[in-house]
């Protein structure tokens, strides 16, 4: 693997709520390399999109700390961009002032209006959404909503890009449409990625690596499993590739097994 550029140490959270404490993750420890696509895998309330927030600087660490390239994360910052399942453009904006005001929120004093205008748009051109540029929110499809989320987090030009289920409330074939797209970016651009899933099928095909979560209360890294597969994937070559195969069916044993553990207790 290659040096930690992210790198989660010793990680603990707790939440308390009318007197009463729960801890939600504990130990967690994990070293992403530059460049790297990492999955978070796990049932549903396990932790990860906390885990997600931690590294966002959203949400406090109990104990531990976040490190990336070297620096404490205490606190949200363009240099981590997040895309969250459900959208979150401003609705009374077009497609392009969404993506727009977030380029100038980052750059203002270090691009002209002008950059920041081509940025902008190759920021909705990597992602094929220039054309309805000047559409507002409501009147584009799902899919093409978090194309524009994506769009305006890659325009951040972010160290991590933090996806949480980007894809999760997507049909089947818009959903395979993005992951492609997804994928051709981080080829181009050497994104380092950590996207939360709860698709196996997503995370292999996705992932540099995968990180399969215990279920909570007090989640913790189960196992984390490599995926040696070569890149540009193909998906339709990868549905009889033995490779693909062994660690979707690694995923789902870990899944299995761990739901079964839940519901004999
Ligand atoms: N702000 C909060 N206050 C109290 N409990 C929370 C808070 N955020 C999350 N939790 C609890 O932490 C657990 C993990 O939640 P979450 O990280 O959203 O799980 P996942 O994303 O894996 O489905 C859940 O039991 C949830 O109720
Ligand atoms: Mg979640």
């Amino acid at each position: 693997m290659a040096s930690a550029y992210l790198s989660i140490e010793q990680v603990g959270k707790s939440f308390t709520r009318g007197g009463s404490t729960t801890q939600v993750l504990a130990d967690i420890d994990l070293k992403v390399g530059r460049g790297e696509y990492i999955s978070i895998i796990g049932h549903s309330g396990c932790g990860k999109s906390t885990l997600l927030n931690i590294v966002a600087g959203l949400t406090p660490v109990s104990t531990g700390a976040v490190l990336l390239d070297n620096s404490e994360v205490n606190a949200p910052g363009p240099d981590r961009a997040v895309v969250f399942q459900n959208h979150s453009l401003l609705p009374w904006l077009t497609v392009y002032d969404n993506v727009r005001l977030a380029v100038d929120k980052v750059f203002r004093g270090r691009k002209s209006a002008a950059e920041r205008h081509d940025w902008t748009m190759h920021n909705l051109d990597l992602v094929q959404m220039a054309h309805a540029r000047t559409r507002r929110p409501s009147e584009i499809s799902g899919g093409m909503k978090q194309r524009v989320g994506i769009a305006r987090a890659l325009a951040m030009e972010p160290k991590v890009l933090l996806l949480d289920e980007p894809f999760g409330a997507l049909d089947a074939l818009t959903r395979a449409h993005l992951q492609d797209s997804v994928m051709q970016i981080h080829a181009s651009l050497g994104n380092t990625v950590m996207m939360i899933t709860h698709d196996v099928d997503e995370a292999v095909l996705l992932s540099d690596r995968i990180v399969m979560m215990t279920n909570g209360p007090a989640a913790r890294i189960g196992e984390i499993l490599d995926v040696p597969l070569a890149r540009p994937r193909e998906r339709l070559d990868l549905v009889a590739d033995p490779t693909y195969l062994r660690c979707r069916a690694a995923v789902l044993k870990f899944l299995y097994e761990r739901h079964r553990l839940v519901e004999a207790a």
